[in-house]
């Protein structure tokens, strides 16, 4: 089909998703044909940077080789096998994810998504606790399957029924526009005893687990300010509840460690990983403890999707750590951050927009605002410059509270003069929306 067949019959049969509904929806953006490393292509043949790295599951690289190698060898083995009983590449990958994680993280559940694999992740801290409290952040994203979505009060809306009962929001410690911020470097301590003194009376005794992302991403690519995750904590140990890190964006060397709670000195009760750990095929992956993963498979709870650990998906994954690790892609994000960084922090001198530039290794982000005293959000002003980026060749994405948050994942392997071109294409578009 060429591009004119293809686009009426996407009108006439897909079901639209909603996604970027107010910038540049599906039905006016390219119809995507082939990709390689950090570039795609759509059908018309225009490439564009990808700066967001697919949906963030490409940063090895689109059709990374050895991982597409990997993927084509084992299709003649087992591409599909059983839910019940395990297979080869299945145990493979389980022991050689545990050799990348820190103890007593070692037992791993493998799925399909990254929602999944956090509705596994919260099933199992209510098994093993015995309760049924969870909290997340107020700015947090973690799915967009009913139960995920109950704690994805970033995406929180109208119309979707029900919420699951028991869950609760405690205040993401955005430094940037946090009420409570101060020039004292614990400001958020306040902030974060709030929070446990409400769930406190919301859920008496009853806490389960709380869910984070080290670095919240789709809430604005807010960073965690130092020692607030080790208070966490320890307030969640306090109350005999479990701390569940979902490293679905941040895990695997997207933040310059191999995972970011290394960087905090925190290791979590369970951690979710999903994204790039299939290398582009879909697998995610909860990981526990012996303790944990005894305390909540007593009692017969069974568990299990029809694609939960498919030797294909377990094979992409192996593939993926041979390449994480072979490359030292928590170097080359370390190495893209410094790059990225210098540049964006020169724009910001000369455009008064940028209120603020967060994120590390290869999850970036620059918050727009109207003007810097009053930090109003510059939405249109965000949406304009993604425009302008998609206009000449660069794919990123725009996310935030406010939607006036962009945020870049470029892949593991971009270049300094592939880095080079985005900045020169988001200098264009800062210029267009300043003159607005
Ligand atoms: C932090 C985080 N968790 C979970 C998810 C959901 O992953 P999936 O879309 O694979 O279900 C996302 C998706 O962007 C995410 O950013």
């Amino acid at each position: 089909m060429n591009t004119r067949e293809l686009r009426e019959a996407a009108a006439e049969h897909l079901v639209r998703n909603g996604l970027l509904a107010d910038v540049v929806p599906a039905a006016q953006g390219p119809i995507l044909a082939r990709a390689e490393g950090s570039l795609i292509w759509d059908t018309e043949g225009k490439e564009y940077l990808d700066f967001n790295s697919g949906q963030m599951c490409s940063t090895l690289g689109h059709n990374h080789p050895a991982v597409t190698r990997a993927i084509r060898a084992g299709l003649g083995e087992l591409t599909h096998a059983s839910s019940v009983y395990y297979n080869v590449p299945q145990v493979e990958l389980a022991r050689r994810l545990a050799g990348t994680l820190d103890a007593p993280l070692k037992r791993t559940l493998f799925i399909q998504s990254g929602a999944d694999s956090n509705e596994a992740a919260m099933l199992f801290a209510r098994r093993a606790t015995g309760r049924s409290g969870i909290a997340a952040f107020h700015l947090s994203f973690h799915g967009y399957t009913d139960v995920t979505r109950a704690v994805s009060y970033c995406a929180a809306g109208p119309g979707y029924g029900p919420s699951i009962p028991d869950v609760y929001a405690i205040p993401t410690p955005y430094a940037y526009r946090a009420p409570l911020a101060s020039e004292d470097p614990e400001w958020w301590r306040p902030l974060l005893g709030m929070g446990f003194e409400l769930l406190d009376r919301e859920c008496p005794g009853n806490l389960a687990g709380v869910i984070v992302e080290p670095l919240v991403s789709a809430g604005g690519v807010i960073e965690m300010p130092d020692g607030y995750l080790a208070a966490l904590l320890e307030e969640v140990r306090a109350r005999g509840a479990l701390l569940i890190f979902d490293e679905a964006q941040t895990g695997l060397g997207k933040l310059g460690t191999m995972y970011a709670y290394q960087q905090e000195g925190v290791v979590p009760d369970i951690i979710t990983l999903s994204k790039h750990f299939g290398g582009g095929l879909a697998v995610s992956a909860m990981v526990t403890s012996d303790e944990i993963e005894e305390r909540a498979i007593a009692g017969g709870l069974s568990f299990g999707h029809s694609h939960s650990s498919d030797p294909i998906a377990c094979t992409a994954g192996s593939a993926s750590l041979d390449v994480i690790e072979a490359e030292d892609v928590p170097a080359r994000a370390r190495r893209i951050s410094a790059y990225w960084q210098e540049r964006v922090r020169a724009l910001q001198q000369r455009f008064e927009i940028i209120g603020d530039v967060r994120g590390r290794g290869i999850l970036q982000g620059i918050e727009l605002v109207r003007d810097r005293r009053g930090k109003a959000p510059a939405k249109e002003e965000a949406q304009a410059v993604y425009r302008h980026a998609l206009r000449e060749g660069m794919i990123f994405s725009v996310r935030g509270q406010h939607g006036n948050v962009m945020r870049f994942v470029p892949p593991f392997g971009t270049t300094e003069a592939q880095l080079d071109r985005a900045l020169d294409i988001l200098e264009g578009g800062l210029e267009a929306a300043h003159r607005r």
